[in-house]
């Protein structure tokens, strides 16, 4: 689908139900057609699974067979697991009621992938897997920006210019604040069009369009940053009818030992899935850190407050930071704080000493996929990693104990 039918339902959004509208877009113009596709290790006696999916609506699904976006590889990837192969029942609307109505539950499909895990979503009559992911809001800005300030709460974007979604949570949070200025637009894109032109200083918008264009378009030169706050973030699951109990369970079954492939599958498609900030109250007057890690940053403020030493390394740490903490740290702790030692990255220097840099190298192109470290050569660049390599001597153990 494309990103002004966004605009055009934010057009008719109640405010109240912004979260659910993001999922509810409904735009129903081509028939059910079957694409069956072959799984690698298909059971011939296992039926395929059905997937509905949207042939226009990257970067979550596509029938582009070259990029079938994030939500169809990972029932792709669940399909896989469960030894069946996949026939996708294209149907050219966004997830909504409508949609799950038309399409699920009228047993033209079996699953689908990506949908709102919120109480009031349709259940009963729809059942959910564990959740997948997160979509929502974020901050987008460029990376070198001038203003050095952290942004942990509403208050930091005092005397910015904010590009929002019109009828949006961003822009219903924004409303009361004369001191940010608000430039309205109607779709993630022109968002990034606004920001791109130097209209506005932030862009608060549609996290994985604005995450699908930063990567494909705009050459990963902005900095994408989650926030967490009632209507600003929400998990999404796979989708059943209720009468499906028995897959649902068979599909929670395989997906913990699907999370490395999810996790890659994130990155490779540019959608944020990392630690986002609480933004969602009002702020308090001093910036407060989220769960156990610092808040996630824009721009150089990390630089100023935690000088990251770069001597040796070529790569930038704050961009390798960001990069680690959007990927690598929901297997090795925002901030690369894990207590488990095991995978502490921490403590790279002290376990390999001269052998750091060439293990890294290693076990990040390659992976160790056996015991669940994800190879990553496909899903960034050697830039990106090196990054990241500057990002992770920046917080090695210095002690020389234990
Ligand atoms: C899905 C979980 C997961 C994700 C995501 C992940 N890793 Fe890992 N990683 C692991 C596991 C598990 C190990 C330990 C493997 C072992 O036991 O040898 C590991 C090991 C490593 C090691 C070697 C550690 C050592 O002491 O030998 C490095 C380096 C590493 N990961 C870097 C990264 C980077 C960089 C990223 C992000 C681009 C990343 N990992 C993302 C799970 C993950």
């Amino acid at each position: 689908m494309s990103l002004s039918c966004i605009a055009r339902n934010e057009l008719r959004t109640p405010s109240r139900n912004t979260r659910l509208e993001h999922a509810i877009r409904t735009v129903l113009l081509s028939a059910l057609l079957m694409v069956p596709a072959l799984a690698a290790g298909a059971d011939e006696t296992k039926p395929p699974l059905r997937l509905c999916a949207d042939p226009t609506n990257l970067p979550f699904s596509s029938d582009d067979p070259g990029k079938p976006g994030l939500y169809l590889e990972i029932g792709q990837a669940v399909a896989q697991k469960l030894g069946r192969a996949v026939s996708t029942n294209w149907y050219k609307s966004y997830f909504g009621k409508r949609t799950v109505r038309e399409t699920l539950l009228a047993k033209q499909c079996d699953a689908m992938v990506g949908l709102p895990l919120i109480d009031d979503f349709m259940g009963p009559a729809v059942i959910f897997s564990k959740p997948i992911a997160h979509e929502g809001y974020a901050l987008v800005g460029a990376r070198d920006r001038a203003q050095d300030r952290k942004l942990a709460g509403i208050d930091d974007l005092r005397g910015l210019r904010v590009a929002v979604q019109y009828q949006s949570t961003p822009q219903n949070l924004l409303a009361m604040r004369d001191d940010i200025q608000k430039v309205t637009v109607l779709s993630p894109e022109e968002g990034m069009t606004a920001l791109e032109q130097g209209k506005v200083d932030i862009a608060f918008i549609w996290a994985p369009v604005a995450g699908w264009l930063n990567k494909t378009t705009y050459g990963d030169k902005y900095q994408i940053v989650s926030t967490e706050g009632d209507s600003l973030l929400w998990a999404t699951a796979v989708g059943f009818a209720k009468a499906s109990g028995a897959l649902r369970d068979e599909v929670d079954g395989v997906l913990p030992s699907l999370q490395p492939e999810i996790s890659a599958l994130f990155a490779k498609y540019g959608v944020p899935n990392g630690a986002p900030v609480k933004f969602g109250q009002m702020a308090p007057a001093t910036i407060s850190s989220v769960g156990t890690s610092e808040p996630v940053t824009v721009g150089q403020a990390t630089a100023a407050e935690k000088p990251v030493q770069t001597a040796a390394a070529a790569g930038d740490a704050n961009a390798g930071r960001e990069v680690f903490n959007g990927t690598c740290a929901h297997c090795h702790g925002p901030d690369a704080v894990q207590a488990e030692r095991k995978i502490d990255l921490r403590l790279l220097k002290k376990r390999y000493a001269d052998d750091m840099e060439q293990t890294f190298w290693k076990t990040v192109h390659d992976g160790r996929p056996a015991k669940g470290m994800p190879a990553w050569k496909d899903v960034f660049s050697d830039d990106e990693l090196r990054n990241v390599y500057a990002y992770l001597q920046s917080v090695q153990d210095p002690g020389g104990s234990n």
